[in-house]
Protein backbone atom coordinates (compact mmCIF):
# COMPACT_ATOMS: atom_id res chain seq x y z
CA UNK A 1 0.00 0.00 0.00
CA UNK A 2 3.33 2.01 0.43
CA UNK A 3 2.00 3.93 3.75
CA UNK A 4 5.02 5.67 5.58
CA UNK A 5 3.25 6.62 8.99
CA UNK A 6 -0.02 5.53 9.33
CA UNK A 7 -2.48 8.86 10.10
CA UNK A 8 -5.50 7.60 12.80
CA UNK A 9 -8.15 9.35 13.50
CA UNK A 10 -9.48 9.40 17.59
CA UNK A 11 -12.80 8.62 17.88
CA UNK A 12 -13.94 10.24 21.29
CA UNK A 13 -11.71 11.36 23.87
CA UNK A 14 -12.68 8.91 27.00
CA UNK A 15 -10.96 6.94 29.09
CA UNK A 16 -9.76 4.44 26.61
CA UNK A 17 -9.12 6.65 23.83
CA UNK A 18 -6.57 8.46 26.02
CA UNK A 19 -5.08 5.44 26.86
CA UNK A 20 -5.00 4.31 23.14
CA UNK A 21 -3.47 7.91 21.70
CA UNK A 22 -0.16 7.63 24.21
CA UNK A 23 0.28 4.27 23.34
CA UNK A 24 0.26 5.32 19.61
CA UNK A 25 3.35 7.33 21.06
CA UNK A 26 5.33 4.18 21.22
CA UNK A 27 5.26 3.68 17.90
CA UNK A 28 6.60 7.10 15.92
CA UNK A 29 7.92 5.88 12.68
CA UNK A 30 4.76 3.85 11.85
CA UNK A 31 1.92 5.69 12.93
CA UNK A 32 1.05 9.41 13.67
CA UNK A 33 -2.08 10.97 15.29
CA UNK A 34 -3.81 13.35 12.93
CA UNK A 35 -7.47 14.13 14.06
CA UNK A 36 -9.26 13.73 16.86
CA UNK A 37 -12.65 14.30 17.04
CA UNK A 38 -15.63 14.42 19.88
CA UNK A 39 -19.17 15.28 20.50
CA UNK A 40 -17.96 18.94 21.77
CA UNK A 41 -15.01 21.01 20.04
CA UNK A 42 -13.82 21.94 24.03
CA UNK A 43 -13.25 18.11 24.42
CA UNK A 44 -11.20 17.41 21.19
CA UNK A 45 -9.44 20.61 21.45
CA UNK A 46 -8.05 19.58 24.83
CA UNK A 47 -7.43 16.28 23.41
CA UNK A 48 -5.48 17.55 20.60
CA UNK A 49 -3.28 20.35 22.85
CA UNK A 50 -2.76 17.11 24.99
CA UNK A 51 -1.27 14.71 22.18
CA UNK A 52 -0.16 17.44 19.62
CA UNK A 53 -2.72 16.15 17.09
CA UNK A 54 -3.57 18.84 14.56
CA UNK A 55 -7.23 18.70 13.36
CA UNK A 56 -9.93 18.39 15.73
CA UNK A 57 -13.61 17.81 14.85
CA UNK A 58 -16.67 18.51 17.04
CA UNK A 59 -18.46 15.80 15.19
CA UNK A 60 -17.02 12.21 14.36
CA UNK A 61 -18.43 12.41 10.77
CA UNK A 62 -16.52 15.41 9.97
CA UNK A 63 -13.07 13.26 11.08
CA UNK A 64 -14.20 10.83 8.92
CA UNK A 65 -15.15 12.73 5.92
CA UNK A 66 -11.94 15.05 6.06
CA UNK A 67 -9.69 13.32 5.01
CA UNK A 68 -7.29 13.21 7.32
CA UNK A 69 -6.64 9.83 8.11
CA UNK A 70 -6.29 6.48 7.09
CA UNK A 71 -8.09 4.72 9.87
CA UNK A 72 -10.05 5.33 12.66
CA UNK A 73 -10.36 4.40 15.86
CA UNK A 74 -13.47 4.16 17.41
CA UNK A 75 -13.47 4.56 22.09
CA UNK A 76 -17.13 5.38 22.52
CA UNK A 77 -19.44 3.32 24.24
CA UNK A 78 -20.31 -0.04 22.53
CA UNK A 79 -23.85 1.23 21.39
CA UNK A 80 -22.27 3.55 19.05
CA UNK A 81 -19.38 1.63 17.47
CA UNK A 82 -22.07 0.51 15.04
CA UNK A 83 -23.56 3.38 13.12
CA UNK A 84 -20.05 5.30 13.40
CA UNK A 85 -17.75 2.56 12.09
CA UNK A 86 -20.46 1.49 9.35
CA UNK A 87 -20.36 5.37 8.29
CA UNK A 88 -16.44 5.14 8.29
CA UNK A 89 -16.34 1.91 6.32
CA UNK A 90 -19.04 3.39 3.37
CA UNK A 91 -16.20 5.86 2.77
CA UNK A 92 -13.26 3.47 2.41
CA UNK A 93 -12.01 4.73 6.12
CA UNK A 94 -10.15 1.46 7.84
CA UNK A 95 -11.88 0.76 11.57
CA UNK A 96 -10.24 -0.33 14.16
CA UNK A 97 -13.38 -0.42 16.83
CA UNK A 98 -13.36 -1.24 20.59
CA UNK A 99 -14.61 -4.27 21.98
CA UNK A 100 -17.45 -5.16 21.73
CA UNK A 101 -17.61 -3.97 18.28
CA UNK A 102 -21.23 -4.25 18.44
CA UNK A 103 -23.84 -4.99 20.96
CA UNK A 104 -25.13 -7.68 18.42
CA UNK A 105 -23.74 -10.68 16.09
CA UNK A 106 -26.11 -9.05 13.34
CA UNK A 107 -24.66 -5.89 13.52
CA UNK A 108 -21.04 -7.14 13.33
CA UNK A 109 -22.02 -9.59 10.19
CA UNK A 110 -23.20 -6.28 8.47
CA UNK A 111 -20.34 -4.56 9.24
CA UNK A 112 -18.07 -7.15 8.09
CA UNK A 113 -19.84 -7.31 4.79
CA UNK A 114 -19.64 -3.54 4.20
CA UNK A 115 -16.28 -3.65 4.58
CA UNK A 116 -16.01 -6.12 2.20
CA UNK A 117 -18.27 -4.59 -0.28
CA UNK A 118 -15.81 -1.28 0.31
CA UNK A 119 -12.37 -3.45 0.08
CA UNK A 120 -11.77 -1.23 3.51
CA UNK A 121 -10.16 -3.19 6.97
CA UNK A 122 -12.20 -3.88 9.87
CA UNK A 123 -10.90 -5.04 13.20
CA UNK A 124 -12.10 -5.47 16.57
CA UNK A 125 -9.93 -3.74 19.41
CA UNK A 126 -9.32 -7.30 20.94
CA UNK A 127 -6.16 -5.64 22.24
CA UNK A 128 -5.63 -8.85 24.40
CA UNK A 129 -4.83 -11.09 21.45
CA UNK A 130 -2.35 -8.96 20.34
CA UNK A 131 -0.35 -9.29 23.51
CA UNK A 132 2.96 -10.59 23.60
CA UNK A 133 2.64 -13.06 26.52
CA UNK A 134 -0.67 -14.28 25.54
CA UNK A 135 0.53 -14.96 21.98
CA UNK A 136 3.38 -17.02 24.12
CA UNK A 137 0.67 -18.71 26.21
CA UNK A 138 -0.90 -20.06 23.05
CA UNK A 139 2.26 -21.36 21.21
CA UNK A 140 3.08 -22.99 24.00
CA UNK A 141 -0.59 -24.78 23.91
CA UNK A 142 -0.13 -25.49 20.16
CA UNK A 143 3.55 -27.02 21.18
CA UNK A 144 1.10 -29.83 22.83
CA UNK A 145 3.33 -29.55 26.32
CA UNK A 146 0.36 -29.77 28.59
CA UNK A 147 -1.34 -31.99 26.10
CA UNK A 148 -4.97 -31.69 24.72
CA UNK A 149 -6.64 -28.93 26.82
CA UNK A 150 -9.35 -30.41 29.12
CA UNK A 151 -10.58 -26.80 31.08
CA UNK A 152 -10.29 -23.54 30.75
CA UNK A 153 -10.77 -21.16 33.80
CA UNK A 154 -11.08 -17.80 33.73
CA UNK A 155 -12.88 -14.62 35.43
CA UNK A 156 -12.82 -10.86 34.94
CA UNK A 157 -14.46 -9.51 38.10
CA UNK A 158 -13.37 -5.92 39.97
CA UNK A 159 -15.12 -3.58 42.41
CA UNK A 160 -15.08 -0.19 42.93
CA UNK A 161 -16.92 1.84 45.28
CA UNK A 162 -18.03 4.41 42.20
CA UNK A 163 -17.92 2.78 38.71
CA UNK A 164 -18.16 4.84 35.50
CA UNK A 165 -21.73 5.77 35.06
CA UNK A 166 -21.83 3.97 31.36
CA UNK A 167 -21.27 0.51 32.87
CA UNK A 168 -24.75 0.01 34.76
CA UNK A 169 -26.53 2.40 31.93
CA UNK A 170 -28.60 -0.12 29.64
CA UNK A 171 -29.04 2.17 27.01
CA UNK A 172 -25.16 2.64 27.09
CA UNK A 173 -24.67 -1.46 26.81
CA UNK A 174 -23.88 -1.56 30.96
CA UNK A 175 -23.13 -4.97 32.56
CA UNK A 176 -20.16 -6.91 33.68
CA UNK A 177 -20.62 -9.67 30.45
CA UNK A 178 -19.99 -6.74 27.65
CA UNK A 179 -17.26 -4.81 29.11
CA UNK A 180 -15.61 -7.48 31.32
CA UNK A 181 -16.67 -11.15 30.48
CA UNK A 182 -15.96 -10.89 27.04
CA UNK A 183 -12.24 -11.19 28.06
CA UNK A 184 -12.59 -14.89 29.25
CA UNK A 185 -15.47 -15.59 26.32
CA UNK A 186 -12.22 -15.01 24.17
CA UNK A 187 -9.97 -16.31 26.00
CA UNK A 188 -11.72 -19.95 26.29
CA UNK A 189 -12.85 -19.17 22.71
CA UNK A 190 -8.76 -18.87 21.56
CA UNK A 191 -7.71 -22.32 23.79
CA UNK A 192 -10.69 -24.55 22.79
CA UNK A 193 -12.86 -22.63 20.38
CA UNK A 194 -16.56 -22.10 19.61
CA UNK A 195 -18.65 -24.54 22.49
CA UNK A 196 -21.05 -27.05 21.59
CA UNK A 197 -23.31 -25.94 23.88
CA UNK A 198 -23.40 -23.21 26.76
CA UNK A 199 -25.10 -22.13 30.03
CA UNK A 200 -25.31 -19.15 32.26
CA UNK A 201 -26.61 -17.71 34.98
CA UNK A 202 -26.31 -14.18 35.79
CA UNK A 203 -27.66 -11.89 38.67
CA UNK A 204 -29.24 -8.24 37.44
CA UNK A 205 -30.14 -5.04 39.50
CA UNK A 206 -33.35 -3.54 39.06
CA UNK A 207 -32.34 -1.90 35.74
CA UNK A 208 -31.70 -5.22 34.22
CA UNK A 209 -27.79 -4.62 34.09
CA UNK A 210 -25.79 -8.21 34.86
CA UNK A 211 -23.82 -7.47 37.85
CA UNK A 212 -22.38 -11.09 38.45
CA UNK A 213 -22.26 -13.39 35.59
CA UNK A 214 -21.07 -17.63 35.52
CA UNK A 215 -20.90 -19.08 32.30
CA UNK A 216 -20.26 -23.15 31.63
CA UNK A 217 -19.13 -24.37 28.34
CA UNK A 218 -18.98 -27.82 26.94
CA UNK A 219 -17.56 -29.11 23.95
CA UNK A 220 -17.88 -32.21 22.12
CA UNK A 221 -14.36 -33.34 22.88
CA UNK A 222 -14.99 -33.75 26.12
CA UNK A 223 -13.37 -30.57 27.51
CA UNK A 224 -15.34 -27.49 29.30
CA UNK A 225 -14.73 -24.26 30.20
CA UNK A 226 -15.62 -21.99 33.59
CA UNK A 227 -15.87 -18.33 33.26
CA UNK A 228 -16.93 -15.96 35.16
CA UNK A 229 -17.57 -12.02 35.25
CA UNK A 230 -18.90 -8.88 37.71
CA UNK A 231 -18.87 -5.62 39.05
CA UNK A 232 -19.49 -6.65 42.51
CA UNK A 233 -16.33 -8.58 44.00
CA UNK A 234 -12.43 -8.31 43.91
CA UNK A 235 -11.80 -11.61 42.09
CA UNK A 236 -8.02 -12.65 41.32
CA UNK A 237 -8.60 -11.72 37.84
CA UNK A 238 -6.62 -15.10 36.81
CA UNK A 239 -7.02 -17.83 33.74
CA UNK A 240 -5.76 -20.93 33.06
CA UNK A 241 -5.79 -23.70 30.34
CA UNK A 242 -4.84 -27.44 31.62
CA UNK A 243 -3.76 -30.91 30.03
CA UNK A 244 -3.17 -34.21 31.40
CA UNK A 245 0.92 -32.85 31.16
CA UNK A 246 -0.36 -29.84 32.80
CA UNK A 247 -1.32 -26.34 32.52
CA UNK A 248 -0.77 -23.01 31.51
CA UNK A 249 -1.35 -19.86 34.13
CA UNK A 250 -2.17 -16.30 33.63
CA UNK A 251 -1.61 -13.95 36.38
CA UNK A 252 -3.94 -10.94 37.58
CA UNK A 253 -5.20 -8.95 34.70
CA UNK A 254 -5.11 -12.27 33.12
CA UNK A 255 -5.49 -9.89 29.65
CA UNK A 256 -2.83 -8.29 29.49
CA UNK A 257 0.10 -9.84 31.72
CA UNK A 258 3.31 -9.55 32.04
CA UNK A 259 5.06 -13.51 32.58
CA UNK A 260 2.46 -16.91 32.70
CA UNK A 261 3.75 -19.83 35.00
CA UNK A 262 3.97 -23.32 32.79
CA UNK A 263 3.66 -26.19 35.31
CA UNK A 264 4.37 -29.61 34.14
CA UNK A 265 5.83 -32.83 35.20
CA UNK A 266 9.27 -30.78 35.61
CA UNK A 267 8.07 -28.32 38.14
CA UNK A 268 6.40 -24.99 37.74
CA UNK A 269 8.56 -22.04 35.25
CA UNK A 270 7.89 -18.62 35.72
CA UNK A 271 8.30 -17.22 32.08
CA UNK A 272 8.42 -13.60 31.33
CA UNK A 273 8.43 -11.79 28.15
CA UNK A 274 9.23 -8.28 27.19
CA UNK A 275 6.39 -5.99 27.25
CA UNK A 276 6.30 -2.69 27.29
CA UNK A 277 3.81 -0.02 27.63
CA UNK A 278 -0.39 0.04 28.13
CA UNK A 279 -0.04 -2.84 25.23
CA UNK A 280 -2.68 -1.03 23.20
CA UNK A 281 0.28 -0.08 20.46
CA UNK A 282 0.54 -3.67 19.97
CA UNK A 283 -2.93 -3.66 18.27
CA UNK A 284 -2.47 -0.85 16.24
CA UNK A 285 1.11 -2.28 14.92
CA UNK A 286 -0.95 -5.23 14.21
CA UNK A 287 -3.98 -2.72 12.35
CA UNK A 288 -0.73 -1.01 10.48
CA UNK A 289 0.91 -4.10 9.32
CA UNK A 290 -2.06 -4.83 7.77
CA UNK A 291 -2.83 -1.89 6.03
CA UNK A 292 0.56 -1.80 4.39
CA UNK A 293 -0.12 -5.48 3.52
CA UNK A 294 -3.24 -4.23 1.49
CA UNK A 295 -5.23 -6.95 3.99
CA UNK A 296 -8.60 -6.10 5.01
CA UNK A 297 -8.84 -8.44 7.76
CA UNK A 298 -6.07 -8.59 10.81
CA UNK A 299 -4.39 -11.89 11.25
CA UNK A 300 -4.22 -11.61 14.69
CA UNK A 301 -7.87 -9.70 15.20
CA UNK A 302 -9.67 -12.12 13.03
CA UNK A 303 -13.46 -11.49 11.64
CA UNK A 304 -14.17 -15.25 12.50
CA UNK A 305 -13.50 -15.04 16.07
CA UNK A 306 -15.56 -12.11 16.69
CA UNK A 307 -18.87 -12.73 15.09
CA UNK A 308 -18.40 -16.20 16.73
CA UNK A 309 -18.27 -14.38 20.14
CA UNK A 310 -21.10 -11.98 19.66
CA UNK A 311 -23.04 -15.31 18.52
CA UNK A 312 -21.77 -16.27 21.76
CA UNK A 313 -23.08 -13.34 23.88
CA UNK A 314 -26.14 -13.33 21.95
CA UNK A 315 -26.56 -16.66 23.53
CA UNK A 316 -25.32 -15.45 26.95
CA UNK A 317 -27.24 -12.60 27.20
CA UNK A 318 -30.58 -14.52 26.28
CA UNK A 319 -30.47 -17.00 28.84
CA UNK A 320 -29.17 -14.31 31.32
CA UNK A 321 -32.15 -11.98 30.12
CA UNK A 322 -30.01 -9.41 29.66
CA UNK A 323 -31.73 -6.75 26.60
CA UNK A 324 -30.33 -3.72 24.95
CA UNK A 325 -32.63 -0.94 23.01
CA UNK A 326 -32.86 -2.36 19.33
CA UNK A 327 -31.95 -5.62 20.40
CA UNK A 328 -35.82 -7.02 19.20
CA UNK A 329 -34.42 -6.50 16.10
CA UNK A 330 -31.10 -7.41 16.10
CA UNK A 331 -31.16 -11.17 18.45
CA UNK A 332 -33.77 -12.25 16.26
CA UNK A 333 -31.08 -11.99 12.61
N1 LIG B 1 -9.58 -2.30 25.42
C1 LIG B 1 -9.70 -1.94 26.68
O1 LIG B 1 -8.83 -2.18 27.52
C2 LIG B 1 -10.91 -1.18 27.11
C3 LIG B 1 -10.96 -0.60 28.37
C4 LIG B 1 -12.07 0.18 28.71
C5 LIG B 1 -13.11 0.31 27.81
N2 LIG B 1 -13.04 -0.32 26.59
C6 LIG B 1 -14.13 -0.16 25.62
O2 LIG B 1 -14.05 1.17 25.13
C7 LIG B 1 -15.34 1.73 24.98
C8 LIG B 1 -15.41 3.04 25.74
O3 LIG B 1 -15.09 2.84 27.09
P1 LIG B 1 -14.45 4.01 27.99
O4 LIG B 1 -14.11 3.38 29.29
O5 LIG B 1 -13.41 4.75 27.26
O6 LIG B 1 -15.73 4.97 28.17
P2 LIG B 1 -15.75 6.52 28.53
O7 LIG B 1 -14.57 6.89 29.37
O8 LIG B 1 -17.11 6.80 29.04
O9 LIG B 1 -15.55 7.25 27.13
C9 LIG B 1 -16.45 7.08 26.08
C10 LIG B 1 -16.44 8.32 25.19
O10 LIG B 1 -17.36 8.08 24.13
C11 LIG B 1 -17.95 9.28 23.70
N3 LIG B 1 -19.41 9.11 23.62
C12 LIG B 1 -20.13 9.07 22.47
N4 LIG B 1 -21.43 8.91 22.71
C13 LIG B 1 -21.55 8.85 24.05
C14 LIG B 1 -22.67 8.72 24.92
N5 LIG B 1 -23.93 8.60 24.45
N6 LIG B 1 -22.45 8.70 26.23
C15 LIG B 1 -21.20 8.80 26.74
N7 LIG B 1 -20.10 8.94 25.96
C16 LIG B 1 -20.27 8.97 24.63
C17 LIG B 1 -17.51 10.36 24.68
O11 LIG B 1 -16.46 11.08 24.04
P3 LIG B 1 -16.72 12.54 23.41
O12 LIG B 1 -17.47 13.30 24.45
O13 LIG B 1 -15.36 13.02 23.16
O14 LIG B 1 -17.52 12.36 22.16
C18 LIG B 1 -16.93 9.59 25.85
O15 LIG B 1 -15.88 10.29 26.48
C19 LIG B 1 -16.34 0.65 25.42
O16 LIG B 1 -16.86 0.00 24.28
C20 LIG B 1 -15.49 -0.32 26.25
O17 LIG B 1 -15.91 -1.67 26.13
C21 LIG B 1 -11.96 -1.03 26.23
Amino acid sequence: MGIDRVRWGIVATGNISTQFTQDLGLLPDDAVATAVASRSQDSADRFAAEFGIPNAYDDYRKLIDSGDVDVIYIGTPHPQHYAIARTALQASVAVLCEKPVTLTAKQARDLIAVATEHKTLFAEAMWMRTNPVIQAVFNDLASGVIGEPQQVVADFAFYKDSLPSRLLDPALGGGSLMDGGIYPMTFAYMALGRPAELKAVGSLNEDGVDLNVAMAWRYDSGAVAALTCGLRSQNPWVASISGPEGSLQLPHRFHHPEYYVRTTAAGAERIDVPTHGRGYHYEAGAVIDALRAGALEVPALPHAATLEILDLLDETRSQIGVRYPGDDDDLSG
